[in-house]
This record gives structure tokens, sequence and C-alpha cells, in this order.
């Protein structure tokens, strides 16, 4: 019927997800399957587990994400997949389903890189966005300000030099009780806090750096638990929430703005699990706003993983680049 459709499927870590984009900009489904609940108990997401349960469940993903798009897979023009970065055992669980359909039923295949599927999920939300921009890439594993130069280039201006944004988040709240996941807790438990009540310090590193430091604001707030709870004193979740978070978004916010301002660009697009928080969207927006800058913000279901972001960006590589073979590998750690 004229539309290109392309199939994205998504399992580098704890979501098996898979979508039916139309033309690389319209969802026609995405279904996500999220192991969240059967990693809680264990604090965090177990590797192992995660590789079983995304086998248990990627051919009963696929079938729904197809019968909710109303799609056969006869009419599937392309396959992307995530191969990289990522839980290498729940990588090779995409990549082997995507081959093996690519195979059987000879459609073209494409590896994705899932940071790049991530600043894709900008095209899905937002029908007129092309290149060039800048992009704030805040996830689990990653925290880039990178600029987004054509649909298949980004060049990395900073990045982290050790815990990455939403690990930070996993962390402390690991530490202060809220569980797994860390970030949405939190996000929540700040918004009854007051983010002035404790001071940390904000690591801004080398003057002009767009890189970023979190390891540090993780051992602050593991020194002020120790220290209140030696004085016998209990600790107030939200307050510790919020002047955790504010510390860590400050030197976020900053740089992405400075970053943006040196580079000339008048866009910047957020993307990734951590730009579903709700503060850092408020805060970076009001930023945004004051500098003469226009936000673009996925809807948080766009922000965390997803298998639209990588049909997004499957279809804009395919064009560029043609397909991959069905020597397609997966790779843990994978650079933009
Ligand atoms: O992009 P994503 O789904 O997976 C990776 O590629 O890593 O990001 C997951 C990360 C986790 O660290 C999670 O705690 C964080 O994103 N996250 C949040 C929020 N929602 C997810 N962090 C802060 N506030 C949120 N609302
Ligand atoms: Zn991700």
């Amino acid at each position: 019927d004229g539309r290109f459709i392309t199939m994205g499927i998504e399992s580098s870590c704890d979501e098996t997800s898979i979508a039916l984009v139309a033309d690389g900009r319209h969802i026609l489904s995405d279904v996500i399957s999220s192991q969240i609940s059967i990693h809680t108990k264990f604090g965090g997401v177990v590797p192992e587990i995660a590789s079983r349960h995304h086998l248990q469940n990627i051919n009963r993903v696929m079938e729904r994400a197809l019968e909710e798009a109303d799609i056969t897979l006869d009419e599937v023009d392309l396959i992307g997949v995530t191969n990289g970065p990522g839980l290498i055992g729940a990588l090779v669980i995409g990549v082997a389903a995507a081959k093996a359909l690519s195979f059987a039923r000879d459609i073209p295949l494409v590896g994705v890189n899932h940071m790049h599927g991530h600043v894709s999920a900008n095209y899905l939300q937002y029908e007129d966005l092309e290149p060039p921009f800048m992009a704030l890439i805040i996830s689990g594993g990653h925290t880039n300000i990178v600029e987004v130069t054509d649909y298949n280039t980004c060049t990395v201006l900073g990045g982290t030099r050790d815990d990455a944004a939403g690990e930070a988040y996993d962390k402390v709240a690991r530490v202060i009780g809220l569980g797994y996941p860390g970030g949405p807790k939190m996000d929540r438990a700040a918004r009854e806090g007051n983010p002035d009540a404790i001071h940390f310090k904000r690591v801004y590193l080398e003057k002009g750096s767009y890189d970023f430091s979190f390891s540090g604001i993780k051992t602050q707030v593991l020194n002020y638990v120790n220290q209140e709870r030696q004085k016998g004193r209990e600790i107030n979740v939200p307050d510790l929430a919020a002047s955790f978070q504010q510390a860590l978004l400050d030197v976020i916010i900053q740089k992405t703005i400075a970053a943006v301002q040196e580079r000339g660009e008048k866009r910047v697009v957020m993307a990734g699990g951590v730009s579903a928080n709700s503060h850092l969207r408020e805060q970076m927006q009001a930023a945004c706003d004051a500098n003469g800058i226009r936000l673009y913000r996925p809807d948080p279901v766009l922000c965390t993983d997803n298998g639209a972001m990588i049909a997004a960006a499957a279809y804009y590589k395919y064009q560029k680049k043609g397909p991959d073979g069905l020597d397609l590998d997966a790779y843990a750690n994978l650079p933009l």
C-alpha cells in the first residue's frame, strides 16, 4: 500500500520490545515486555535471567506487534535490530531472531546502535524534525552530549568518565532503600523533598569540558548516609533524593546548554531512559526557554527502551548504507 514498513527489535537490557513503524516516522505498534517485576527481587538486572526471558518472550512479542499493527510478515520491508551496546547475552537473542526472520522471509536486515535508537525516538515524536541538532543522551549505561550532523552521524562532544547518570540514580536509590528500578522511584520521592536540604558538591571537571563524573556524587551520598546513621539520625529520603538529584541535574543542564551554544545550534533533543525524569524535563525546558533554544522531549515511553526507536533508526540507516549481512554480530561495547 505504498508504506515502507520497518520492524524494530530491541533486547539489549531488560525490555523485550518489538515495534512496527511506517516510513520511519509513524508507530503502528510498539509492544514492550518489561522484566522489571522479575529483576526487582534481586535489586537489579541479572544478565542470565534477562537472556532467558528474552528467549521465552520474543516470539509472543513479535506476534502481538504484528497483530496490533494489523500487518503480516509479507508486508515487512525491513528488520532493524539492536546489536549493541548492551548485555551481550540479551543482545544475541534479538540478533538471532532478526537474522532467522530475515533469512526465512528474505527481508533485508540492519543492525542498529542502541544509542542511535534513543536519539531516533525523537523522529517518531516530532514528524518534521531533521538533523542537524544537538542531543543529550542519558540512560542507564551512557551519558553523552552529541551533535547529530545527519541521520547516521553523531559527533560525541562529551561523555561520562565513570558512572552513567541512570546508574548513579539506581545506585543511590539502592543505598537509601528505594530499590530497583531506582530512577523512577527517585523521581517520585524527590517530588516530596527539598533540593536545598543537603548540599552535595557539583562536579564540573575542567573548564570547557563536556564530560561528566557521577561517581563522586554517589560517594558523597554514601558518606552522608553513613554519617547520619552513626549519629543515630533518621534519613529524610525525599530530601536526600531531591538534593542528590539536583546536584546531578545542575551539571547536566549547564553543560548541555553550554555545548549547544558553543556549537551554534538552536535545537536540542533529549534521549534515553533518564530523559523520562520529570524534574529534568521541566528544568531543561526552563533553561532552553531562557536561552532561546528549542527543546525536543519524547514522551517518557519513547525515552526508555522500546522497539519503535530501533525501527526509526534502522529506516534511516538502510536508506544510506543498505542492508547488513547474515553475519551481523552483537557487541557489548559499540561506539556511537
Ligand atoms: O534507556 P534505558 O531504558 O536503558 C538503557 O539504555 O540504559 O534507561 C534506563 C535508565 C535506568 O537507569 C533508569 O533508572 C533510568 O533510566 N530512568 C530514570 C527514570 N526512568 C528511567 N531515571 C530518572 N528518572 C526517571 N523517571
Ligand atoms: Zn536504552
